[in-house]
């Protein structure tokens, strides 16, 4: 049950596991999310779904070591099985077959989420042009596995060190100022300040955008109200109403206000567990 089939590690924070869970494998959509709990009086742990085979009974996550609970997930090792993991959870992404192009836009340890929705929209029949960014070139990961799910990939690192200079938002302005016309629909998934970014793109040439709210998850269950969210004026909760949200309508500013207010509380945690 749950067992990790296969561990790699990306960059000094990032890892990738495979872990054997048939149903979930069987059962997940593009856009849904696992929670997982590492080690028995262990915290939940909420991850979107990066890839998972149906025949094989595995399920990928990625995960960035950013407090106590990542970093005990990440010193697991091949063989070690997880305390809990449950999913598919969450409303899957609404994918069809469009007539136009979409975009997917894929930040950082955001590449892992976007992958499944650029597969499945490609394996609908969509033109899918996917821009992945990240901060320096050791930092970008699943650019074959993004290849393999784009008609087209472009590659943007904010040093230049990879592809084209820049932000991922600045790509998709340049390319939206060509193609604007023959875009039906951008996907973008990263960091909420790449995700605010992108929207005012998307808005100036009037397209309409999708992000995850996967990132401000806490418990993923409704209850603990850490992903609450702002959306066209109502309160809705990443964890049960999303993670995916029309961006035009999400008040990004207070989402990062929200998370900022843990921060203290996190750092601690990470302190007395390395302690
Ligand atoms: Fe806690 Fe959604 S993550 S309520």
């Amino acid at each position: 049950m749950a067992r990790i089939l296969k561990k790699e590690q990306w960059s000094d924070t990032i890892f990738s596991m495979l872990i054997e869970a048939k149903d979930v494998a069987k059962a997940s959509k593009a856009g849904q999310f696992i929670i997982l709990i590492p080690k028995e009086h262990g915290e939940r742990v909420p991850l979107t779904i990066a890839d998972s085979s149906k025949d094989e009974g595995w399920v990928q996550i990625v995960f960035q070591v950013v407090g106590k609970s990542t970093l005990e997930l990440s010193r697991m090792n091949e063989g070690d099985e997880l305390y809990s993991f449950v999913g598919p959870l969450g409303m899957p992404s609404e994918v069809e077959k469009f007539s136009g192009k979409v975009i997917m836009i894929g930040g950082g340890i955001g590449i892992a989420p976007i992958h499944p929705i650029a597969k499945t929209l490609k394996d609908l029949g969509n033109h899918v042009v996917s821009i992945i960014g990240a901060r320096t070139a050791d930092l970008l990961i699943m650019e074959d596995k993004m290849k393999e799910a784009s008609t087209e990939l472009i590659v943007a690192t904010d040093d230049g060190s990879k592809g084209k200079k820049g932000f991922v938002n600045m790509v998709l302005e340049e390319l939206l100022a060509t193609e604007a016309d023959n875009v039906d629909r951008i996907w973008a998934i990263g960091p909420p300040i790449m995700m605010k970014a992108c929207t005012e793109s998307a808005k100036k040439f009037n397209k309409p955008i999708i992000v995850s709210l996967n990132p401000i998850m806490v418990d993923g269950t409704g209850m603990c109200g850490a992903c609450r969210v702002t959306v066209g004026g109502k309160t809705k909760f990443a964890c049960v109403d999303g993670p995916e949200f029309d961006g035009a309508l999400v008040d990004f500013d207070e989402l990062m206000a929200r998370q900022r207010q843990y921060k203290e509380q996190e750092q601690k945690a990470l302190e007395l567990y390395k302690a």
